[in-house]
This record gives structure tokens, sequence and C-alpha cells, in this order.
């Protein structure tokens, strides 16, 4: 018995923020951010604006819930809720706690996952685990991070690379998948390598605001590990299968860390969707946020095998085989 994706839903605040506008406050340039990552814009949240990172999961969580309902699913019958984040708007109350109240889903066990970048597979191998094993029948997976509440808008080799989103899944016990039809985590791996945690890191949630954000990254060496790893570990992950993946849904946090990847699996690029130009990276919600646009337009079909894969802080890595 595996999951099912039931409902799928994304959000980013209205704001967006151009590279012309971040040039016009830090040393840097449209044609630099462009050529260097792929990203054209991103998504903020106001300043001011309270409890951002529930306000995004809702947002998300509202529609993928609005589709799995129009299945028939009801939200009394949602009995798991992880929220993957690294940037919860309290230590506690757990996101998922706030999210399954405020969404009157339940009685339903909720928490939080914190892995940053690679967050949202962790919390789809979690809940995956947890529909198989039959602890759980239906779920509410969230990847969702507010990266503004970090940036220090003077490092220049930061500020310009990520941004606020949230994207949400419903999964459903599916039966079938044991007589080899249905949806399901064919094979999902997890690593890290804390020896390197130093090259990424963020040591306080909360903005000191005389020292300015606490996001630190030393960039060329994530870059590499991404580069290096990720076509490694999907290799692995996909050993003995009869046919290469339909499509390869990668965290996006640089589009030419995609490019490389594709290149050193031979696979073409067209089997790499992206929409970092638009959003940058949202940390755990660039995966969920890039498969609602994928299922939403149409792009996956019922038995289709596809990959997902991330990589962050950590430094961790991660990659699940996926049959939708
Ligand atoms: O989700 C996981 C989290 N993070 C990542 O995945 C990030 C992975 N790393 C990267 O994406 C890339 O390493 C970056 C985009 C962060 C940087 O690109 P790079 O090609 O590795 O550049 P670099 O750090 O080697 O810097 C090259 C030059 C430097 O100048 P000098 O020393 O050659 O004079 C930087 O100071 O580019 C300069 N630079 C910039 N210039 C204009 C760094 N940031 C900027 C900027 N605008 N925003």
């Amino acid at each position: 018995m595996f999951s099912k994706i039931i409902g799928t839903g994304s959000y980013v605040p209205e704001k967006t923020v151009t590279n012309d506008e971040l040039a016009s406050i830090m040393d840097t340039s449209d044609e630099w951010i462009r050529t260097r990552t792929g990203i054209g814009e991103r998504h903020f949240f106001e300043a001011s604006e309270k409890e951002k990172t529930i306000t995004a999961a809702l947002r998300a969580s509202e529609r993928a819930l609005c589709e799995a309902e129009k299945k028939g699913l009801r939200r009394d019958e949602i009995d798991l809720v992880i929220a993957a984040t690294c940037s919860p708007d309290y230590a506690f109350p757990a996101t998922a706690c706030v999210l399954s109240d405020r969404l009157s889903i339940g009685p339903a066990a909720a928490f939080d996952l914190s892995l940053a970048c690679t967050g949202f597979l962790a919390a789809f191998s979690t809940a995956s685990a947890y529909l198989a094993s039959g602890i759980s029948r239906n779920a509410l997976v969230v990847g969702v991070d507010v990266m503004s509440k970090f940036l220090d808008m003077k490092d220049r080799s930061t500020a310009i690379l990520f941004g606020d989103g949230a994207g949400a899944l419903v999964l459903s016990a599916d039966e079938r998948f044991d007589d080899g039809q249905g949806s399901g985590v064919i094979r999902s791996i997890l690593r890290s390598d804390g020896s390197r945690a130093g090259v990424l890191s963020c040591e306080s949630l909360y903005k000191n605001e005389n020292a300015g954000g606490e996001l630190r990254m030393e960039g060329r060496p994530v870059f590499e590990f991404a580069v290096r790893e990720v076509p490694k570990l999907i290799k692995e992950l996909c050993e003995g299968m009869d046919e290469a993946p339909k499509l390869y849904v990668l965290h996006q946090a640089n589009r030419r860390i995609i490019e490389a990847v594709a290149k050193r699996l031979s696979e073409p690029i067209d089997k790499f969707p992206g929409n970092i130009e638009h959003y940058a990276n949202t940390t755990a919600a660039t995966i969920p946020i890039l498969l609602d646009e994928l299922m939403r337009g149409g792009s996956l079909c019922s038995g289709d095998e596809i990959v997902m894969s991330g990589f962050g802080a950590g430094l961790s890595l991660g990659a699940i085989l996926y049959r939708i």
C-alpha cells in the first residue's frame, strides 16, 4: 500500500523583486544573476506581514485540499500533516500543528521537519513510509520557506539567490501499488555529510538587527557538491530500471547545476523542467511548487515515473523515484 498524489497546490507572495531592483541596492546586475543562476525575479513577503510561513503554507495547502476534496476526500480523513521548513514563524508550536487547526484537519499527527533544501524530500519520504506501513491513510505534506527572513541585503552572494514560497500535496494510500500498478515511492535515498555543514549555515532562526542576516554560504563548494553528488545518487536510485524516468524534478537552486546534472546523466535538458527564473530558490518549496505546476499543466499522467531530487544545507541530499 503506497501513496497517490490526489491534490497539489502552491503559493508565492504577491510582491515581485526583479534583478534590476536588487541591482539598485547592491553591487550586482541582471546579467550576472541570469547568467550565473538562471534567476530573473523572486517573490518576497512584505517585512511587516506577520506569520509569513504559516500564511504561505495555508494558501498552498488550501489549493491542494480543494483538489483532493473534489476527488472525494474529507478533511477529517487526513491523519498526518508534515511541514518541511527551516524558517518557521515560531520555535514552537510547530507550523504543522497550526495548519491542522486552521484547515480543520484531523484529528491528525502533525509535526515539522527541518532539512533546508532537502526538507521536502525528507517529508515526502516520511509521509510515504507512514502510509505504506498503515500508520496513516491520508497525509498533507507541505514544503514552505520564507527566506527573506534571513537574507542580508548587504551580502550580494546570497541575497540574490532566494525567494519565499510554499508547495503542498495531499497523499492518499493506494492499495494497488502492491500489484505493481498504483502510485507511490518506488525507491528513496536520503544522505548527509555533516562534516561539511559549515559551508551553508544559519546560526539563528531570527534576524539579528545589529549584525544583519544570519545566512552564510560558500557558494562554490555547494555548487560542486551538487554537481558531483546528485547525478551519482540518481544513478544509484535508478539502477536496474527498464526505462529512464519521464522527468527529473530537481531542487531549483541554480539552472547551471541542473544543466550539469543533465549532462552527467546523459539525459536531454528538456526532461528537467524548471521555474527558477520566476521564483529563485525557495528552499523546501522548490520541488512541490514545480510539481504543482507540472500536475496542473498536464505534463504528468498516471503511471509516469519521475525522479525528484534535492540538496543543500547539512550538507544533505536526497532522491525519490516516484510513480504518479
Ligand atoms: O539550495 C542550496 C543552496 N545554495 C546553492 O545551491 C548555491 C550553489 N552555488 C551557486 O549557485 C553559485 O556558486 C553562486 C551563484 C552562489 C555563485 O556563482 P559562482 O559562479 O560560483 O561565482 P563565485 O562565487 O565563484 O564568484 C565569482 C565572482 C566573484 O568575484 P571575483 O572574486 O571573481 O572578483 C564574486 O565576488 O562573482 C562575484 N559575485 C557577484 N558579482 C555580481 C558574487 N555574487 C555576485 C553578484 N553579483 N550577486
